[in-house]
C-alpha cells in the first residue's frame, strides 16, 4: 500500500467500524505535505510540446495495453509513436520454421492505428532474440529464411510501419569488428547489406535503419557504426537512419557535446538519426532519491535537448514510459530509469523531457 492509502485508510476507519475512537484519528505527523504528481494522463503529452516534424514514444508491450487500462492509457496520451519491445522480434514471430504468429504484433498495429500513432518496427535481424532453430540449418538456408522472414514480415505492414531497425546490434564490444551471431557465421559480413536490401523490396517507403548501444557519444563503437553505415551507403545500401540506444547509467555518462557531434557526422552522411530506447539508470548514484530522480531530470533533459537541436534527428523513443515495466530490472537489477513511476505519476523525468522539447 503506498502512503496516500494509508492515510487515507486511517481516515476512513473509524466512520467503516463502527467503533467511535475516544479521540478523532490524528494525521500522522508523516503525512506529505505537497501534493502527489500529476497523473500522465492529466499532463501535456510529450509529443504534443515536441515539433511536429518530431516523434515522441516508446516502446510497449502487447499484453500491458490489452489488460491494463492506466497503461494504455498514459501511453496513449503522452505519444506519438509506438514500439513493440519484443512482439516483432523474429524469435517471437516464428518460435517453429515457417508457423509464424503476429498475433501480438498486430494487437500493438491496431492499437495505433486506432489512434493515429505512427509505428517503428523493431527488430528485423537481432541475435538477442533469433529463431533457435536457425543454428542448425545450413548457410543457404538461413539465408532463405532470412529473406522470408524479412519480406513476410516487412511487407505485412507494408505502407503501415514508417521505419524499421533492420539491424540491431551488429558491431562486438571487444572492437573486433562485427559481432559474432548465426548470420555472420553461416551468410558472412554481407547479411547486413542483404537485409537492407530486402527490407527495401519489401517496402520501398519506410526508413530503414541500423541500431545499436554504446555508441550514442564519441568512440571507437560509435566510429565503427559509423563506419558501417557510410560504407553500406557507399555500395548504395538503402539505409536512411541510424538508432542511438541511450540505454544510459546517471553514473557514467556519454557527453552532451559528444553526442551532439556523433549526431551531425551522422546527419552529414545524410542520415537521419534517432534516440532509440532511451532509459537512465540513477541505482549507482549517490544520495537520496530526491537528489537522484533530479540528476535523472538533468540527464534527460540534455540528452533530448541535443536531439531537439539536430535537425536530422527525427524521433525519440523511450525504452518503456513507467517505472512499474522496465526490462533494467531485470538485467540490471532494481532501478527507476523512466518518465513515470509505479503508479503512472510524473516524475522529474518527464519535467526535464518536457523542457527540452520547449527549447527551455
Ligand atoms: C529487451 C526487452 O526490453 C526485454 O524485455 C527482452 O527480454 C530483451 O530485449 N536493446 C534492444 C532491445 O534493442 O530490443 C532490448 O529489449 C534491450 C536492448
Amino acid at each position: 500500500m503506498n502512503h496516500a492509502a494509508a492515510v487515507l485508510l486511517l481516515v476512513l476507519l473509524p466512520a467503516c467500524g463502527g467503533v467511535r475512537p475516544s479521540a478523532p484519528a490524528a494525521v500522522p505527523a508523516s503525512a506529505p505535505l505537497t501534493p502527489s504528481p500529476a497523473a500522465a494522463t492529466e499532463v501535456e503529452p510529450l509529443a504534443a510540446a515536441a515539433a511536429p516534424a518530431r516523434l515522441v514514444g516508446a516502446a510497449v508491450q502487447a499484453s500491458l495495453l490489452r489488460t491494463e487500462p492506466a497503461y494504455a492509457a498514459a501511453f496513449a496520451h503522452q505519444f506519438d509513436y509506438v514500439t513493440a519491445e519484443f512482439e516483432m522480434k523474429w524469435g517471437q514471430i516464428e518460435r517453429q520454421p515457417g508457423q509464424r504468429d503476429y498475433g501480438r504484433a498486430d494487437e500493438i498495429v491496431a492499437f495505433a492505428e486506432a489512434r493515429g500513432l505512427r509505428i517503428k518496427g523493431h527488430a528485423l535481424v537481432w541475435h538477442g532474440d533469433s529463431p533457435a532453430w536457425l543454428e542448425s540449418l545450413s548457410p543457404p538456408e538461413v539465408r532463405i529464411a532470412l529473406e522470408d522472414h524479412i519480406r513476410t514480415t516487412v511487407g505485412r505492414y507494408r505502407g503501415r510501419i514508417v521505419a524499421w531497425d533492420v539491424v540491431n546490434e551488429a558491431i562486438a564490444d571487444d572492437r573486433s569488428g562485427l559481432r559474432d551471431t548465426v548470420y555472420l557465421r553461416k551468410l558472412g559480413p554481407t547479411y547486413i547489406a542483404e537485409a537492407f536490401r530486402r527490407a527495401h523490396e519489401a517496402d520501398p517507403d519506410a526508413l530503414l535503419i541500423y541500431n545499436d548501444y554504446g555508441a550514442e557519444g564519441r568512440g571507437r563503437k560509435s566510429d565503427d557504426v559509423y563506419n558501417l553505415v557510410r560504407d553500406l551507403q557507399t555500395q548504395g545500401v538503402p539505409i536512411g537512419g541510424v538508432g542511438l540506444q541511450m540505454h544510459l547509467d546517471a553514473a557514467s555518462l556519454p557527453q552532451a557535446a559528444d553526442i551532439a557531434s556523433n549526431m551531425r557526422r551522422l546527419a552529414e552522411l545524410g542520415l537521419l538519426v534517432n534516440i532509440s530506447e532511451m532509459d537512465v539508470r540513477v541505482a549507482r548514484l549517490p544520495g537520496s532519491l530526491a537528489t537522484r530522480l533530479e540528476d535523472q531530470r538533468r540527464v534527460y533533459h540534455d540528452v533530448v535537448a541535443v536531439c531537439v537541436a539536430e535537425p536530422r534527428c527525427h524521433a525519440i523513443t523511450f525504452w518503456g514510459f513507467t517505472d512499474r515495466y522496465s526490462w533494467i530490472d531485470q538485467f540490471y537489477g532494481p532501478d527507476d530509469p523512466l518518465l513515470f513511476d509505479e503508479a503512472y505519476r510524473v516524475k522529474p523525468a518527464y519535467n526535464g523531457v518536457m523542457d527540452a522539447l520547449r527549447g527551455r
